[in-house]
């Protein structure tokens, strides 16, 4: 019997972008609303139209984050080294997001401490725009991503950074003058009025968690290493809530990646306890945007995740398993690989 194997498997997922185009890949979806192949195929095969098919299939605007993190929640050693937290089996995982993303966006501090090429190399698939966010301008024109030539790379930097010089050839260089728009919630929409609708927050910490708190997010993805750092750079940092009860608990899936352990958080599924509903009532971004969508920047809080509700156009609920999620957790089905609970039902 032949087996679908991974590397033909990507090759057909990776461009899926409709549901037709899915039937046409070879892909069915199960009662559970899981995705499938119609032929037999490897468990990794398998596994791919799981874990990317329902981002193949999310639409024209979509935006996710990952960090890869020590036990502890280091995403690097205090040095800055990040070389690497987590294994081979994330790294490919790392290049996969990429290759479904229309820009790969890293904060300066990344671009300084890592000099990352941020291109897709460990599995087959287009490269990203690569986008630098550079406010102050301190990251110098040497790094990989502004002289490689590799894939275009967007520099965007504040007033201040105006007046560096001119970026290198290739590299488009976009000044934001005022502060508030790099809010991420408007940078999402300055991307994508680029055509840049499908974007991929990398890193770090400090970068992920303004897009977490602005509620950009319709996904996260935090692969735990089991490496203890004691100290370093941290990973997710916001203004947490004074209770338990509160904390933000999304729908999860979790996975082994090798030794390390894969988290998906669903950022867009609506939650039965919304905390802090009442006082924000916006929508974010990864929410559509709503008449009463006023973006105030970096403050909103978090419960603009949690309160999502009434997805608004361009396929902004993730369509597919994190739903299904919470419906089996309702009646305590744990399938195959339906580890996913919502963390606050774990027994301690
Ligand atoms: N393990 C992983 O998955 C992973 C991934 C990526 C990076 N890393 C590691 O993480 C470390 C760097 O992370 P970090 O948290 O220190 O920094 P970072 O997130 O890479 O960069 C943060 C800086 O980027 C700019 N920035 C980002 N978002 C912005 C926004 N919305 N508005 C305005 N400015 C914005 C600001 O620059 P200004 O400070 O100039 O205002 C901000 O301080 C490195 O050591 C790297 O190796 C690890």
């Amino acid at each position: 019997m032949t087996l679908l194997e991974t590397e033909a498997a990507w090759e057909r997922l990776r461009p899926v972008r409709t549901e037709a185009g899915a039937g046409a890949a070879g892909l069915v979806r199960g009662p559970d609303g899981r995705w499938r192949w119609s032929e037999p195929a490897s468990p990794e095969a398998r596994l791919l139209a799981d874990r990317y098919l329902p981002l193949c299939l999310a639409g024209p605007r979509l935006t996710i984050a990952q960090l890869g993190q020590s036990l502890d929640g280091f995403i690097a050693t205090r040095t800055g080294d990040a070389d690497y937290v987590t294994g081979e089996e994330d790294r490919r995982h790392l290049h996969r997001l990429r290759a479904l993303a229309d820009a790969v966006v890293v904060g300066a501090g990344t671009a300084v401490a890592d000099d990352p090429q941020l291109t897709v190399r460990a599995c087959a698939g287009p490269h990203p725009v690569r986008v630098v966010l550079d406010p102050h301008g301190r990251v110098p024109p040497d790094r990989r991503v502004f002289t490689d030539g590799s894939a275009p790379t967007l520099w965007v930097v504040g007033a201040t950074g105006e007046r560096r010089p001119a970026p290198p050839h290739g590299v488009e260089m976009l000044t934001l003058a005022d502060p508030d728009a790099f809010a991420p919630r408007r940078l999402v929409r300055t991307l994508a009025r680029r055509g840049l609708g499908r974007i991929l927050v990398e890193g770090g910490g400090v970068t992920v968690s303004r897009f977490l708190h602005a509620g950009a997010l319709h996904r996260l993805y935090v692969t735990v290493a089991p490496v203890l750092l004691g100290d370093g750079v941290p990973g997710l940092r916001f203004e947490g809530t004074p209770v338990m009860r509160d904390a933000l608990r999304p729908p999860v899936r979790r996975s082994a990646l090798g030794e390390d352990t894969l988290f998906e958080l669903d950022l867009s599924t609506p939650r039965p306890r919304t905390p802090l509903d009442g006082q924000h009532r916006g929508t974010g971004e990864a929410g559509g945007e709503g008449e009463h969508a006023v973006d105030h920047g970096d403050g909103q809080p978090l419960a603009r995740a949690q309160a999502r509700g009434a997805e608004g156009p361009g396929g902004d609920a993730l369509p597919g398993a994190p739903a299904a999620h919470v419906q089996r957790q309702r009646h305590g089905d744990q399938g195959e690989h339906q580890q996913g609970h919502q963390l606050g039902q774990r027994s301690v």
